[in-house]
C-alpha cells in the first residue's frame, strides 16, 4: 500500500507517496537518486549507508522512510556547497579526507563522513575516545583505518582554528 510522506533531505522539502516498506536508503538511492549513501551489508552492520536525520547519525538500510514524516535528513550530498556557477566545495571534513588518504575505494567514506559531521555537530571538540566512539561500528576493507582517523583529527583541527 503506498502511503504519503513529507520529508526533507539537504533542505529541500518532498512530498512524497512511497510504499510502506520502502527504506530509506532504497527512497534515497532509488527514488531520488541520492548515490552518496551506499548499501554494503544491508542489515545494519557496516555504516555504509549512514544519513543525519534530526541531527542523529543512522543507519538508511533498516529504517523505514514511512517513520520519517517531518523529519529532516541530510546526506553527504548535502555537505558540499555549489556556487552560482556550478562549482561543487567539499566540506573540510572531506577535504580532510581526502588530504589524508583516508579514501581508497570509497565505498565506506560517506558513512565514515557522515558519522564525522554527526559528532562535531554534538561535540565541536571531541577527544580521541570520542571519535572512536563515533566511527565504531563504520567497516572499511581498504585502509586499515589509520588515514580514517588521521582524518577526523585533521578536520576537528581545521573546525577549531
Ligand atoms: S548498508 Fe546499512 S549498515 Fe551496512
Ligand atoms: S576505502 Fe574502500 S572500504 Fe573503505
Amino acid at each position: 500500500m503506498s502511503i504519503p510522506l513529507n520529508i526533507t533531505i539537504n533542505n529541500q522539502s518532498y512530498s512524497l507517496e512511497i510504499e510502506e516498506d520502502t527504506t530509506l536508503l532504497s527512497l534515497l538511492r532509488d527514488t531520488l537518486h541520492f548515490t552518496g549513501p551506499k548499501e554494503g551489508c544491508g542489515n545494519g552492520e557496516c555504516g555504509a549507508c549512514s544519513v543525519i536525520v534530526d541531527g542523529i547519525p543512522v543507519r538508511s538500510c533498516i529504517i523505514l522512510a514511512a517513520e520519517l514524516e517531518g523529519k529532516s535528513i541530510t546526506t553527504i550530498e548535502g555537505l558540499t556547497q555549489t556556487d552560482e556557477k556550478g562549482n561543487v566545495e567539499l566540506s573540510e571534513i572531506q577535504k580532510s579526507f581526502i588530504d589524508e588518504g583516508a579514501v581508497q575505494c570509497g565505498f565506506c567514506t560517506p558513512g565514515f563522513v557522515i558519522a564525522t559531521e554527526a559528532l562535531f555537530n554534538r561535540n565541536p571538540n571531541p577527544g580521541k575516545e570520542d571519535i572512536e566512539e563515533a566511527l565504531s561500528g563504520h567497516l572499511c576493507r581498504c585502509t586499515g583505518y589509520k588515514s580514517i582517523f588521521s582524518a577526523v583529527d585533521k578536520a576537528a583541527e581545521r573546525k577549531n582554528k
